[in-house]
């Protein structure tokens, strides 16, 4: 299954290059990101953070948030869950500026970890509820980061990833693809100063499986339940899939916004 820098066989190689480039683009990830998306990307983590609140309802629960950056998905997951919200990240500049937004917001409602998503410092069964806001894509190998994903997920645990998708709307979808190769990557460039990251996010999207690709490499992984939303069209989608628990069911399904 794909990879966004390289080949499942330099893996820590490709790691090291997205390490990199977010540390790079960390002092304006926030400013660009709302930006970019003329602030929908607020509004979509925290869609999904409503998605999931029926899951985050649990009593002594433990949510991870892999590939967190600098938090925004896991303080939004923090206002819905009744037990602990852990957000990790590779990428110590982005997980600085997490902590920075944290301690800001009060208290620190999340706990903040330095980890590798292909290798969770967590044992098997022990999560329950896993998310990902923007960051699977940026994976080495899916395959390795939705088997990782399952490893440390409970039975019956949930699983959401929200991603840069395929736009579904006709006269819209044109326009965005136009805006997404020709005016994104220069902003992101003029703005960050510098250069890569923004081609990257356009080339990275171009190449990441659509929303029925995406859904079938979770029900490949052995998730049940996989369903998927669009937001705008399809500009993102959140993905939910289960592990299955003692009765497992297979679903693929889809609902538009
Ligand atoms: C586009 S940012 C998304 C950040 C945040 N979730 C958000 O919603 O804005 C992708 C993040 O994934 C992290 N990342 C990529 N590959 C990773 C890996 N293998 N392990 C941990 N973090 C990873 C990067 O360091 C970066 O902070």
């Amino acid at each position: 299954m794909g990879s966004p820098l390289g080949t499942p066989d330099r893996i820590e190689e490709t790691g090291r290059a997205v390490q990199r480039m977010f540390a790079a683009v960390a002092p304006r990830y926030d400013f660009l990101n709302h930006l970019l998306s003329l602030g929908l990307d607020v509004r979509w983590r925290y869609a999904a953070s409503r998605a999931l609140q029926g899951a985050l309802a649990q009593p002594r629960l433990l949510v991870l948030d892999v590939c967190c950056g600098t938090g925004d998905l896991a303080l939004a997951l923090a206002q819905h869950a009744a037990g602990r919200v852990v957000a990790a990240d590779f990428c110590l500049p982005m997980l600085e500026r997490a902590r920075h937004k944290a301690k800001r917001s009060g208290k620190l409602p999340i706990t903040l970890l330095a980890a590798n998503a292909l290798t969770l410092p967590f044992p098997d069964n022990s999560v329950d509820v896993i998310t990902s806001a923007f960051g699977f894509r940026n994976l080495a190998n899916y395959a390795l980061g939705l088997r990782e994903m399952w490893r440390v997920l409970r039975p019956s645990g949930t699983l959401a990833i929200l991603e840069f998708s395929r736009v579904r709307w006709p006269v819209f979808g044109p326009i965005f693809r136009a805006y997404s190769a020709h005016v994104l990557p220069r902003i992101g460039t003029w703005i960050s100063g510098v250069k890569g990251p923004y081609q990257y996010l356009h080339d990275s999207v171009k190449r990441f499986p659509d929303q029925e690709g995406l859904a079938q490499q979770l029900v490949a992984a052995g998730f049940v339940s996989v369903r998927y939303q669009n937001y705008l069209g399809g500009v993102a989608a959140l993905h939910l899939g289960l592990k299955p628990g003692a009765a497992p069911e297979t679903e693929c399904g889809r609902a538009s916004s």
